[in-house]
């Protein structure tokens, strides 16, 4: 064996402090929504000193110090930004920052801060520290995550609202962030996805949101909306969609497009091809203008940030759901399962690609 130079010994050391540690990061995180940090300094006109935001956070004066080193790392880690050019330092806020604010919306109704507080809740930091045991308890298939495995509960689920309500409705209003950014972006990057389409169906469109992105952008499509009989019957009736409610496994209401957007990564293979040969009876041939839309996450960037996220993301699928981040061999594999002739990725926005899929 070669033997490291010192130098080696030391970087391979400050390293696995840094994978040793880097749970912090989320954690701080956690604790500036939890105080409130970013809309405190919206609130201070979006630039804060330190005794400033401690004051409108009601930190006692003794904590003040802890506060500027949470804060020093939080802006270290490109949370907040901080300024020194007036003199006195002022944390302020970046777009990542922005938002966590209350009150601000952008990109539509894409309000975050659940999103940092649903994965670093109790119930996915646990799934995610049991992963060793999980792994070495021989179970026969179907495999159950280790979210379902602990808590003896499925996300998003009956099971989860009745094991605890409070954290379901969380859950479920980080679903809703994740899954409603973006939408905007996609209309303005790829319009030709919906261009010259005469009537779509949005599987799993929850509440519409996404559905009322298009239908302003396309006011002639002909849009409906499936999902669940609970999520379906919460919706006040619009005369611009059609909301069904019934299983995507037993039949999806037929359109020349079927979209599945956020949705096939919740899944195992199994369940995807058996999706996806549902949204292949629901669309006409290729000939007559027939696809699948699929807006997913595509592992595999480049770059080697973007590809960090797209694992991690990956990560958080094995830790809390059936499903996984599908790489484009993967996707290629489960669209020719489920009888599909051919693919294209139209476009591939940071970590998500945008398919069509042909039958
Ligand atoms: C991740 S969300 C989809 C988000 C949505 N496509 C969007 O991008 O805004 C998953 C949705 O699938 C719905 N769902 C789960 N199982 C379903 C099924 N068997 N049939 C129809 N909808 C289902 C859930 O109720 C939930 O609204």
């Amino acid at each position: 064996m070669v033997l490291p130079t010192d130098t080696e010994l030391l970087k391979a050391q400050a390293d696995l402090w840094r994978h040793s540690l880097c749970y912090l990061t989320s954690i701080a995180l956690k604790c500036a929504v939890e105080l409130g940090i970013p809309t405190a300094i919206y609130r201070l006109g979006g630039a804060a000193t330190l005794s400033s935001l401690a004051t409108e956070l009601s930190i006692p004066q003794s904590k003040f110090p802890f506060l500027g080193r949470i804060m020093r790392f939080l802006t270290s880690s490109g949370i907040f930004t901080t300024d020194d050019s007036s003199g006195e330092g002022t944390y302020n806020l970046n777009l990542l920052s922005k938002l966590l604010v209350d009150g601000i919306v952008l990109d539509g109704d894409a309000h975050q801060k659940a999103i940092v507080l649903t994965t670093t809740s109790r119930y996915y930091m646990e799934a995610a520290l049991g992963l060793a045991s999980w792994l070495k308890k021989d179970t026969s298939p179907p495999v159950t995550s280790p979210f379902q495995d602990l808590h003896g509960a499925t996300l998003f689920d009956d099971s989860m609202a009745c094991l605890d309500p409070e954290a379901h409705e969380l859950f479920s209003e980080a679903l809703a962030a994740h899954d409603n950014l973006g939408i905007s972006v996609v209309l303005q990057k790829c319009p030709e996805l919906f261009k010259g389409i005469q009537s779509l169906t949005d599987c799993c469109g929850g509440d519409g949101t996404t559905a009322r992105a298009i239908i302003k952008a396309f006011p002639d499509l002909k849009c409906t909306v499936l999902d669940l009989h609970p999520v379906i019957n919460k919706i006040s009736a619009d005369d611009t969609i059609e909301y069904v409610a019934g299983d995507m496994f037993k039949i999806i209401p037929p359109a020349q497009a079927v979209m599945l957007k956020l949705v096939l990564h919740f899944w195992n293979n199994e369940d995807c091809v058996k999706i996806l040969t549902q949204c292949k009876k629901a669309i006409p041939p290729r000939e007559e203008g027939g696809k699948v839309i699929i807006i997913d996450i595509v592992v595999g960037s480049t770059s080697k940030e973007m590809l960090e996220i797209e694992l991690l993301m990956d990560m958080l699928m094995l830790a809390v759901t059936n499903g996984q981040q599908r790489d484009e061999n993967e996707w290629c594999e489960i669209f020719m399962k489920a009888g599909f002739s051919g693919y294209k990725i139209v476009k591939k926005l940071g970590p998500r690609g945008i398919f069509e899929v042909y039958p």
